[in-house]
């Protein structure tokens, strides 16, 4: 490890092949079909892993359509919460489904879609979500038709929809409670389309999620209405495969012991930043009795990824891996402070590590300019 040019983000085969194991027995008891969200994870290095798995992707912007399609292949859908008329001419070449937000996208761009299977995003008006930010039924959500007359005047143009309605959801009775409300409330419709898709949000990996019941859940639902489920797992799919591995830089102490690492929570794992939450450390230094806080090195006050207790005090040169460090994350890099962006690699089941991606400065320069100069 010590080896290993820091900072990198390090994606575990072995935890990855456990995530995809885990999906693909809940897809064979659900009959669902299960599309990766790009948004959430589009290391398109490691699909080969994950294809074998899985039946295609899912994207939110023509290059995601794009990417899914050359990349991962099987089927792709599109969603966009806008398209333009250019995005749809180059999106209908990629996609096999179009899903389209509102019933004014739809009118405007059917006509263009021939040849494409073309659905609606419905939104419930009910979700499962902790985090306002993330809720596709917060007040004045943008996300989805919300009136019945709407999804009635879609109905000869579709033959599915699209329902993300959870975010993080861990627990399989709410899930199923909110499924029975849709169920009730869209039941005429529901029994109309060929097939539907469930969005993402749900926890189907972790250690204590009951995937079965889950996988009963859907199936059920599937043969009341007779519809082909699709679900869109990105955060699942991936977690806890993937670590940050920095190097600590420095050492400074203002009340508590501080330790700077070559990697910043703003620009290398946003998320934690906008959602508030605290990083968690792996390896075998930590669970130790001396306190150090970690934190990023970028200009930002408050570039903290959290705090732990390690065995032994912490030398400059030691390295550091922060948890959890693949969904949403090396999709959201990003140039803050012109830092070196982290590599991406991949470290196989035998150990030997295979570096999939790194930036250099000529990155950073191309991503604000070209050399036309005004
Ligand atoms: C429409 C849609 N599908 C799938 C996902 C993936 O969700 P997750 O990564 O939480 O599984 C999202 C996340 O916001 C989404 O908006």
């Amino acid at each position: 490890m010590k080896k290993l040019s820091t900072p990198c983000y390090l994606i575990d085969e072995t935890k990855l092949h456990k995530n995809m194991k885990k999906l693909a027995a809940m897809r064979e008891q659900s009959g669902a079909r299960l599309l990766l969200a790009l948004k959430c994870f589009a290391t398109w290095g490691v699909f080969d892993l994950m294809k074998p798995y899985m039946d295609g992707t899912t994207s939110s912007s023509y290059y995601e359509a794009r990417l899914g399609y050359e990349t991962f292949g099987k089927e792709t859908h599109a969603y966009s919460v806008a398209y333009s008329s250019e995005d749809i001419k180059k999106v209908s070449v990629f996609s096999d489904k179009i899903i389209f937000n509102s019933l004014s996208q739809l009118r405007q761009f059917y006509p263009e879609c021939s040849g494409v299977t073309c659905g609606i995003r419905i939104n419930p008006g009910v979700s499962y979500s902790h985090f306002d930010l993330a809720d596709p039924a917060r007040t004045f959500s943008r996300l989805g038709v919300t009136s019945t007359t709407d999804i009635e005047a879609a109905m000869p143009m579709v033959s599915g929809a699209m329902i993300h309605f959870n975010c993080e959801n861990e627990d399989v009775a709410a899930f199923e409670h909110l499924l029975a409300g849709i169920s009730h409330k869209y039941g005429t419709f529901l029994e109309q389309f060929d097939w539907i898709s469930l969005g993402g949000g749900i926890s189907y990996t972790e250690d204590h999620f009951d995937a079965l019941r889950f996988a009963q859940i859907i199936k059920a639902f599937s043969q009341k209405f007779g519809l082909q489920v699709y679900l869109e797992p990105g955060e699942a799919a991936v977690t806890h495969t993937t670590t940050l591995v920095t190097t600590v830089l420095d050492i400074v102490e203002n009340t508590k012991k501080i330790a700077i690492v070559d990697a910043s929570i703003e620009a290398h794992m946003l998320d934690l930043l906008v959602y508030r939450e605290s990083a968690g450390f792996e390896g075998t230094v930590v669970r130790g009795s001396f306190p150090y806080q970690i934190a990023g090195r970028s200009c930002l006050a408050a570039d903290i990824f959290g705090e732990a207790c390690f065995q032994n005090e912490l030398q400059i040169g030691d390295t550091i891996m922060i948890k959890d460090a693949a969904g949403y994350t090396m999709v959201k890099k990003n140039w803050f402070n012109g830092l070196k962006m982290p590599s991406v690699a991949i470290m196989r089941p035998d150990g030997h590590i295979d570096v999939l991606q790194e930036s250099s400065y000529t990155d950073y320069k191309r991503s604000l300019s070209t050399e036309l100069r005004i």
